[in-house]
């Protein structure tokens, strides 16, 4: 298939690209860098060796996105575009509701323009908010406690009215439980602008000596030994599932949701010793109070996904801190550091 890739050059978008080319799809990138390098693609044209055609703009931009479906005529979209910061959503809604929310109305009108009638959604498991049982299955209430949430919930919620109105209409929603990890040549990976506010993306500039102490938030949930427990999934594993639910859009209408996790979970105390095992010696930690709007555990049931995508996650947690590690070690300071 023709695939445009929105925020292609981000984090999930730029490891998405490299499984969609392995499979043998066309890609094209339409990104704004708010929160990315045009190197990214540099790399991942580099490591498949193959073509990314790209056009640099907003989402929001109609007429740019007339231009790009009608010169390169995209079967399906994966709409990754988009700003993810819980925190600064909370100071920020407009800018939220605006990227998030008509970000996705603008792109669903110009691929209405265009006939293109397939999309996948990077959606998140924060849609389901305070459990009410665990592990979270699709069918969980949803109540996000952020306006970070609310995005992804409004977009979801408007992708499937637009299917429910379109009956040769797909939308496949991915809810991301927690993306960890990089590309095995360690040339593409995570790269935080500011201080990490995720916890792998810290632990790996501790490990690196950018940072001097790890702070756990909270060591009184009721889990194991007391830290947050979430369902890390390496970025490699949810890359394949894009291309799983392309797949399924390519014979199924209608709009569908899947969890995308392992259906494990680690908590914070997990983390820091699988890091300290790829890396080869002690993450420094010191231990602070909760963090505010935090829950003690997430999991994902993974299991619709497995039926209805054959989909499923393949990575351990040790690929996940060892490709975090290399990524980290060979580009201490990301992209900015030379190839
Ligand atoms: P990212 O910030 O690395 O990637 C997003 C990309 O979108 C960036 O390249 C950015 O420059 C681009 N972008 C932002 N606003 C844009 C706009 N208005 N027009 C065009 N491009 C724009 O983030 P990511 O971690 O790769 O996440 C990708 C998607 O997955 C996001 O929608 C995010 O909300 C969602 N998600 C991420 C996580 C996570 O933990 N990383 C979890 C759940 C869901
Ligand atoms: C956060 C977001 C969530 C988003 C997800 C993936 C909040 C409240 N939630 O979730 O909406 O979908 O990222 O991007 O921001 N931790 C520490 N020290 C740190 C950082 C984290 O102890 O410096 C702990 C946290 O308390 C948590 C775990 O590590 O128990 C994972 O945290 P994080 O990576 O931020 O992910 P989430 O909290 O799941």
């Amino acid at each position: 298939m023709r695939v445009l890739v929105t925020g292609g050059a981000g984090y999930i978008g730029s490891h998405t690209l490299l499984e969609l080319m392995a499979q043998g799809h066309a890609v094209c990138v339409l990104d704004n860098y708010a929160n990315a390098t045009p190197e990214v693609l540099n790399r991942v044209r580099a490591l498949s060796n193959g073509t990314v055609a790209d056009y640099t703009g907003d989402v929001r931009d109609a007429a740019l996105l007339d231009q790009v479906m009608t010169t390169f005529r995209p079967d399906a979209v994966v709409h990754f575009a988009g700003l993810k910061a819980v925190g600064e959503s909370a100071k920020k809604p407009l800018a939220y509701y605006d990227v998030n929310v008509c970000g996705t109305v603008a792109l669903l009108q110009a691929m209405d323009r265009a006939g293109c009638r397939r999309i996948i959604f990077s959606s998140s498991a924060t849609v389901y908010g305070e459990p009410v049982y665990m592990p979270y299955d699709e069918d969980h209430p949803t109540n996000p406690t952020s306006v970070y949430g609310q995005t992804k919930l409004a977009a979801e919620r408007i992708l499937t009215d637009w299917a429910g109105a379109n009956p040769d209409a797909a939308a496949v929603i991915l809810r991301y439980f927690n993306p960890v990890g990089a590309h095995h040549s360690a040339r593409i990976g995570e790269d935080p602008q500011d201080i990490p506010g995720n916890l792998m993306p810290f632990i790996a500039q501790v490990a690196v000596g950018k940072r001097d102490a790890l702070t756990i938030y909270g060591d009184d949930y009721d889990t194991p030994d007391g830290t947050g427990l979430r369902d890390y999934i390496h970025v490699v594993d949810l890359a394949r599932a894009h291309v799983a639910a392309l797949n399924h859009a390519a014979c199924n209408t209608g709009a569908r949701a899947f969890n995308i996790g392992t259906g494990q979970s680690h908590s914070v105390r997990d983390m820091v010793a699988a890091f300290s095992r790829a890396c080869g010696g002690d993450i420094p930690v010191r231990q602070a109070g909760r963090r505010t709007g935090d829950i003690a555990a997430m999991q994902a049931d993974a299991s619709r996904a497995k039926r209805e995508l054959g989909w499923t996650a393949t990575h351990s947690l040790d690929d996940m801190t060892a490709s975090t590690w290399a990524w980290q070690s060979a580009n201490p300071d990301g992209y900015g550091t030379p190839d």
